[in-house]
């Protein structure tokens, strides 16, 4: 589910950046070509996680949906404490998926639906009134300019962060060590 979701809305992020840029060189000449893009990635964002829902582990993605949206005192705790680069007390334990990881899922989810929504309206602009697409036009580029540091965020601490990026094999193979979930994950894995 991360891919089949990830994949599409990076290319989307990547050609909705290049579509609302100032018109360079590249996009005169190429400009069909990356909307033609961008729309194939829009269609994708909803199929294809569609056919992992479908075709997938429904109950662990269901288990791991309400995982994300279950809150407590610990997770607010953990989010109000984890953003200070000097912090010296320690975080409170966390489950399957840390404060962090739980917002920036609802964030990205959320903001998905919002490209979509507004997408259409700009897709099928001729079927809708002028103002609607104008409001469109203008959710989707605020929509681009927030999740663009979010995603960076999601990366650096996925990727690039030594003190974070320890569990990213895990998105390609889907394990993870005992003792990495054990130390971060510890209402998870005890
Ligand atoms: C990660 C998700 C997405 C991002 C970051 C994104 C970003 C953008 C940006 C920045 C533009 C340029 C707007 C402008 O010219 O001011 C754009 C154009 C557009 N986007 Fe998206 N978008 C996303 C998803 C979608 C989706 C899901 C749809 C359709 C359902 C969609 C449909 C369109 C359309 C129709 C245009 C206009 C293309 C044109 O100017 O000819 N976008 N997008």
């Amino acid at each position: 589910m991360h891919w089949a979701f990830s994949t599409p809305f990076l290319v989307l992020l990547i050609t909705g950046v290049a579509l609302g840029l100032p018109q360079t060189e590249i996009l005169l000449t190429h400009r069909d070509l990356i909307r033609a893009v961008h729309l194939a990635a829009a269609v994708g964002l909803v199929a294809l996680p569609a056919a992992v829902w479908l075709a997938g582990n429904r109950r662990g993605l269901h288990r791991d949906a309400r995982e994300i949206d279950r809150w407590d005192r610990l997770d607010w705790q953990w989010l109000r404490r984890s953003p200070w680069p000097f912090r010296r007390s320690a975080l409170p334990p966390q489950g399957r998926f840390n404060a962090g990881q739980k917002l920036n899922s609802i964030l990205v989810t959320a903001a998905a639906v919002g490209f979509l929504v507004t997408g259409v309206f700009m897709w099928k602009a001729e079927a809708f009134p002028v103002w609607l697409g104008d409001v469109s036009t203008q959710a989707h580029d605020l929509l681009t300019i927030a999740v663009v540091p979010l995603v960076l965020g999601h990366i650096i601490m996925a990727a690039v962060n030594p003190r974070t990026n320890q569990a990213l094999g895990s998105v390609f193979h889907g394990y993870v060590d005992a003792g990495w979930a054990r130390a971060h994950h510890s209402r998870w894995m005890p």
